[in-house]
């Protein structure tokens, strides 16, 4: 098969870790026999340094055409120690998910058996995590109405869920719950919130078309003591914007690395995957960055976009193997063993491919 990616290497690590995903599938589409054209796009900081805005309308035209955007990270610390600024480079990012219409960000978490101990969190409490936020991407507190009133005194962001938007989103969380143990949970705060209890009305209503599917509802700063107390018990995890940004950070501590988790936005045009964390720009340059996430993610998109499952497999098995023998970056590197460079562990994969 042949395809067209989008490449949007971002910011800080974002570069970094991209070339590693880049190795690897290259590699695989090798050994598959598939064509890969890669099509490089500015977006974040250095969109904003070369042409002044975050999201290019020329990238958002390179991602409606390809297959699939394969993303690094972006965000720069000249903004975030600057709340006035005019322009931001996470704006690109919320620009880009509102222009693909990537109303679903898929979170999967689940454990590396060679790295139990890693987890700060007992591995009595974490072993056989398997579990999938399916966080809504384009509503919410994130995009509602925002501004100052009272000459700056005054702050507000709104909080508006359309029922259209909540159906949508819940809708690929009951249908990914039937390809799995058939759990969903509704995180919401409907003893609070009004866009909560619209969630939660909407689930219900929605039970009926899916009758093997066992639907709980728990709030949020429940789900939150329970995701590091039984993160087990879970299955499919449906959740707003704002919810499901602050969730899915807590959940990565359970694989033991925020560098091992990757993530796919899908909804109405080109889907998008990418690891789920940050640009960490301490590490800008140093070649130290774990690339595993931003790899796996490119498994994501084989076997999601293009319906590739043996490659992807192929990917997540050479990833473990890695893990297995220790040709791990810094960040997962055990005390007295040897740190790989983020471009020893790519080019490791490759050769053991
Ligand atoms: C994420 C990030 C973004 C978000 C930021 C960079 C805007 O934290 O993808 O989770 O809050 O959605
Ligand atoms: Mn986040």
């Amino acid at each position: 098969m042949k395809f067209n990616i989008a490449l949007l290497a971002g910011d800080g690590i974002g570069p970094e870790v991209i070339n590693e995903a880049v190795k690897v599938s290259d590699a695989i589409a090798k050994k598959f026999n598939h064509e890969i054209t890669w099509a490089p796009a500015l977006t974040g900081a250095c969109a904003i340094d070369a042409v002044g805005v975050p999201y290019p309308d020329e990238t958002h035209e390179i991602c409606m055409k390809a297959d699939a955007v394969l993303f690094g990270a972006i965000g720069h610390p000249k903004y975030d120690n600057d709340p006035s600024a005019p322009v931001r480079p996470e704006q690109g990012l919320l620009l880009m998910r509102k222009k693909l219409g990537l109303f679903a960000n898929v979170r999967p978490t689940f454990t590396f058996p060679s790295l139990i101990d890693n987890s700060p969190l007992k591995r009595e409490r974490i072993e056989g995590t398997d579990l999938v936020f399916l966080r809504e991407l384009t509503g919410g507190i994130y995009f509602g109405e925002k501004g100052r009133k009272d000459d700056g005194e005054t702050a507000f962001d709104n909080c508006v869920y359309t029922r259209a938007e909540v159906q949508r989103l819940a809708k690929k969380g009951f249908e990914l719950a039937m390809t799995r143990s058939k759990k969903l949970c509704c995180v919401d705060k409907a003893n609070v919130l009004e866009t909560s209890r619209l969630w939660r009305e909407t689930v219900q209503a929605m039970e009926k078309d899916y009758p093997e599917v066992t639907v709980s509802y728990e709030f949020v700063d429940a789900v939150a003591m329970r995701l590091v107390q039984w993160p087990n018990s879970y299955d499919v995890l449906i959740t707003e914007n704002l919810f499901g940004d602050i969730l899915t950070d807590e959940a990565s501590v359970i694989s033991g690395s925020m560098g091992l988790m990757p993530s796919a936005s899908v909804g109405e045009h080109t889907s998008l995957y990418e690891p789920i964390h940050g640009s960490y720009p301490q590490a800008t340059g140093l070649n130290i960055a774990n690339p595993l996430a931003t790899i796996l993610s490119a498994a994501m998109m084989f076997e999601d976009a293009f319906g590739l499952k043996d490659e992807a497999e192929a990917i997540r098995a050479v990833v473990n193997k890695s893990l297995e023998q220790g040709v791990v970056t810094e960040d997962l590197a055990t005390k007295g063993s040897k740190a790989y460079k983020t471009s020893e562990v790519g080019d490791w994969l490759v050769e053991n491919l």
